[in-house]
């Protein structure tokens, strides 16, 4: 399968999910990584693996709709069947999830529905779990459609919220999770394409 990974930082979710295709052999490939920053971590390590890099923001449009087009025209020059979001931080054009509608993937660190939505994401979600007295929290990876963090629940992975907590501790144990859970939601996903 063909797969496209949108990334705006690191890159950590992308690279675990690399990790785990080599690993596991997966029948998927990721022939493209989209972002609106040319210089982060994930354009990097893309290009540090020989993944062809597309540079696309807004800024770059007369509007929305002329985005949403040069977006689709990129994913369809590579033949893309499925996108994986990963720590991408702008909103998909509706064009987009709509084209790609049970192929898009996100991975949220929270356990969806809860702690969910526009505004919710990085360290402000981990503050609202630590401020709500939450026994655990985890990752949540979902199908993408027109609503942040709204579409089906592919696959959750949970894990406690411990004494002492700060919303960085918090976050580092969830981005843990959210390498094991975005590989294993693939393989669930690749799996759903075989039946
Ligand atoms: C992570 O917190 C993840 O939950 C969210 O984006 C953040 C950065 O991810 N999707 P990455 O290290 O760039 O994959």
């Amino acid at each position: 399968r063909r797969l496209a990974v949108f990334c705006s930082g690191t890159g950590s979710n992308f690279m675990a999910v690399h990790k785990a295709i080599a690993e596991r052999r997966l029948q998927a490939e990721i022939v493209l990584c989209i972002s609106n920053r040319s210089q982060c971590g994930a354009m990097e390590f893309a290009r540090r693996k020989g993944i062809d890099t597309l540079h696309i923001s807004e800024k770059q449009f007369n509007g929305q709709e002329e985005f949403a087009r040069a977006m689709i025209q990129a994913l369809e020059a590579y033949g893309i069947e499925t996108i994986l979001l990963a720590g991408y931080m702008r909103k998909i054009p509706a064009e987009v999830t709509v084209a790609y509608r049970g192929n898009i993937l996100n991975i949220h660190p929270a356990l969806l529905p809860k702690f969910g939505g526009e505004g919710m994401y990085g360290i402000h979600v981990h503050t609202a779990v630590l401020a709500a007295g939450e026994q655990q929290s985890g990752a949540s990876v979902h199908f993408v459609d027109e609503e942040y963090d709204r579409g089906e629940i592919l696959l959750q992975g949970t894990v406690p919220v411990m004494e002492g907590d700060t919303p960085e501790t918090l976050a580092a144990r969830v981005l843990e999770c959210e390498h094991r859970i975005y590989p294993e939601a693939l393989e669930k996903l690749l799996l759903r394409f075989r039946q």
